[in-house]
């Protein structure tokens, strides 16, 4: 794999691969994130979910039935009976045309065989999904960081960051670890502005934000970008659109085809 992937502690933007290379091979399943990092991208996003004893997974419903042939809540299934599903064969069956035999019984991983797969040289943007529905989840996040050495022992990090809808969510892991980079997300339903004083007060706590890039323009980016906060829109698949947030001044997007934004980059 690629052993010197950027972040945002080196100056470049980044290409985040949108629940691994998703557009290719079925979403947060090891083969996903290995093409991500195949292609070049900069970081494997990962969305966490908790099971019912306190596992942290890689998914990104709150349910299993989208992306495996199980169903239900996470947090009503235990790792094991999480274990016994199949989390590649819906891909083969949704995309004939990008089916591939190695999909089919996947495994859902969980955040430590991700850390064990790919180590501290690979970088994670990772969520916190559904906060309010797992009590713990952020001390469990953590305290894997620990476990795996993605964080030092002053806490400080250089391949982690820590994305969330949820303020409370972010604050929480602020409070617990102020030395981790966090990302605020926003999903704007209209036409998205963004104030000074929304900023400065994101700034307390975060080193950027991360909105649906169909509802932001020029201007949103200009605002972030004046407060110094890193602007990471998702999700951004079409050629065209990546550069129009390369042009507004993005300093990194998530796509589910990393290999596409490394070429638009290439040519930037
Ligand atoms: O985390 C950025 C982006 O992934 C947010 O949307 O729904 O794909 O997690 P979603
Ligand atoms: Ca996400």
């Amino acid at each position: 794999g690629n052993h010197s992937n950027s972040s945002i502690h080196e100056k470049k933007i980044v290409n985040v691969a949108h629940r691994g290379a998703s557009g290719y091979a079925p979403e947060h399943t090891i083969p996903a994130y290995q093409m991500g990092e195949q292609m070049k991208g900069d970081y494997i996003e990962i969305d966490l979910q908790m099971t019912k004893d306190g596992r942290l997974v890689a998914m990104h419903d709150e349910k299993v039935d989208r992306t495996t042939n199980g169903t239900g809540l996470v947090k009503d299934l235990t790792l094991a009976e999480i274990k016994k599903l199949d989390a590649g064969t819906w891909f083969n069956e949704k995309y004939p045309q990008l089916a591939k035999e190695v999909y089919e019984g996947l495994k859902v991983p969980t955040l430590e065989e991700v850390f064990k797969k790919f180590g501290k040289k690979a970088n994670y943007y990772i969520e916190t999904k559904s906060p309010d529905v797992y009590p713990g989840m952020e001390e469990e996040l953590l305290q894997v960081l620990e476990e795996y050495k993605m964080v030092d022992s002053k806490g400080r990090t250089k391949n982690v960051l820590i994305q969330s809808f949820s303020k409370e969510s972010l604050m929480k892991v602020h409070d617990l670890n102020p030395k981790l980079p966090l990302v605020q997300l926003f999903s704007y339903k209209n036409q998205a502005t963004i104030s000074d004083e929304e900023l400065e007060s994101i700034k307390e706590y975060a080193i950027g934000v991360g909105p649906n890039f169909s509802k932001v323009d020029g201007q949103y980016v200009k605002m972030v970008r004046n407060h110094d906060l890193q602007f990471h829109p998702y999700t951004v698949n079409e050629r065209a659109d990546m550069k129009k947030a390369l042009e507004w001044g993005a300093t990194g997007l998530f796509t589910n085809y990393p290999d596409v934004f490394n070429e638009v980059l290439r040519e930037y």
